[in-house]
């Protein structure tokens, strides 16, 4: 076996990535309270409840573990209806809660990344139609305002919107999410009103602070046709690589969304993005399917062969991270991996998926792709959405009864690699021999 150590570009950002719904706990006023508390929305009817009780206070302890274990960035999210509880009331006391953790973070030597929306929706604004309705728009604008004034004194680094793909496709198309519904049109619609709304606060944040590195975080999916003799696969592969993976960067790059069935003109959204961010999870393989109820959703499968997370949600594919960031090279600007992980509770898995991803990252900035940083999902377990509290994707476990943190060993094989900004044989034979071979094969 051969020795090395891979060491990625100074300066690279190690951190993880958590969202507000997921880690405060109690939020009552936003569109996922709603769905908890509504009958088969959520997994065993589980419920956020107090989470990882960041909004108790927690968020403190959980910032010393990431910086004890030599982590210099963290990507957290604000939680819009804290912010403006109504229409015509902005809480001062809850900015200054996330004007705390920023300063926190800064002093601590970890850049804060902010992500604006990260899934959840103020009720009042559901009320209103929430992102059906093109007034949400300026709406957003006006709570971005808000909270870059506040926050531009430590943080520099946004996330706009958080999987504007995820967010449209399983709220208005498979109906996973708030609000439920089954409606390409709809959907369409929703699309590009994030769009809009992207494009709106790229320019207000720049205004108030012009040094600002402004993106979005989109859920790339490695998408590969099952049968190259089947031409159908190839087109099912097709229509969703558009539909998901590229249509929003591409319309925040060039002013159009494509959306594969339909495109909509919007100029004010060309050039509105300093860096992309890619959340990079896994590779599906497409399958013709007739006998599922919806042709391109159900024509998903695993890829033979990978391992799988233990409830089968991620399957291990490297390569696909490596994809990931060729593609998001060809939009020639600076890259981030805003998440990556893997829900495993018995941490098995998890320090081979980690220590795979990571050599494709470190290959690929070995080509001078700028990737300038890593942000690992998630630092501590949360409330994983409709899977609830079944999925465990944190460094740290949680005991949701105790509030009492699990050390997983893969804190351990995270805090060897930020603190060497690389990763070593030895530190691959200590935690994930089982991927010795691949990442450092015999010479
Ligand atoms: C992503 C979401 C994040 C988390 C991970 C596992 O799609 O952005 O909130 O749920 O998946």
């Amino acid at each position: 076996m051969s020795e090395a150590t891979f060491h990625f570009p100074r300066g690279f950002l190690w951190g993880t990535a958590t969202s507000s719904h997921q880690v405060e706990g109690n939020n009552t006023n936003n569109n996922w309270y709603v769905w908890e508390n509504t009958p088969g929305k959520i997994i065993e009817g589980q419920k956020a409840g107090l989470a990882c009780d960041w909004w108790g206070g927690r968020w403190k302890e959980d910032f010393d573990r990431a910086q004890e274990t030599g982590q210099n960035a963290h990507r957290f999210s604000i939680e819009w209806s804290r912010i403006q509880p109504k229409p015509d009331e902005w809480d001062e006391d809850a900015l200054h809660v996330y004007g705390d953790m920023a300063r926190d973070l800064a002093h601590r030597g970890m850049a804060p990344l902010v992500t604006l929306h990260h899934f959840t929706d103020p009720i009042w604004l559901t009320e209103k139609g929430g992102w059906e309705n093109p007034e949400t728009v300026n709406l957003f604008a006006a709570y971005v305002r808000k909270v870059a004034s506040a926050l531009k004194e430590y943080a520099s680094l946004w996330v706009t919107i958080n999987e504007p793909n995820v967010f449209v496709v399983s709220g208005w198309v498979e109906g996973a999410f708030p609000p439920g519904k089954h409606d390409l049109n709809l959907a369409m619609r929703v699309y590009a009103n994030l769009v809009r709304a992207h494009a709106a606060a790229y320019k207000i944040i720049h205004e108030l602070q012009p040094e600002a590195q402004v993106g979005m975080a989109i859920n790339y999916r490695s998408l590969v046709p099952a049968r190259k003799w089947m031409p159908l696969d190839g087109l099912l592969a097709n229509i969703q690589n558009q539909f998901f993976n590229n249509a929003f960067p591409a319309a925040i790059t060039t002013g159009k969304l494509d959306m594969y069935l339909k495109k909509i003109s919007i100029p004010e959204a060309a050039k509105t993005q300093d860096f992309i961010g890619v959340n990079y999870y896994s590779r599906d393989i497409v399958k013709l399917n007739l006998l599922g109820g919806n042709i391109l959703l159900d024509s998903r499968i695993a890829p033979e062969g990978a391992a799988m997370s233990p409830t089968g949600f991620i399957a291990n594919v490297p390569a696909g991270m490596y994809e990931s960031l060729q593609w998001a090279h060809g939009f020639n600007l600076p890259i981030l991996v805003t998440e990556n992980g893997i829900e495993d509770e018995p941490d098995t898995l998890r320090p081979r998926y980690t220590a795979e991803h990571l050599h494709q990252v470190w290959r690929a900035a070995n080509f001078n792709w700028r990737i300038k940083g890593y942000f690992h999902w998630s630092l501590v377990d949360n409330f994983e959405w409709e899977r609830g509290w079944t999925q465990r994707f944190g460094l740290w476990g949680l005991d949701t009864a105790t509030q009492k943190r699990i050390r997983r060993p893969s804190v351990d094989l995270y805090a060897e690699i930020c603190k060497e900004n690389g990763i070593s044989s030895e530190m691959v034979r200590k935690y994930a021999p089982e991927a010795l071979e691949t990442i450092f094969p015999p010479a």
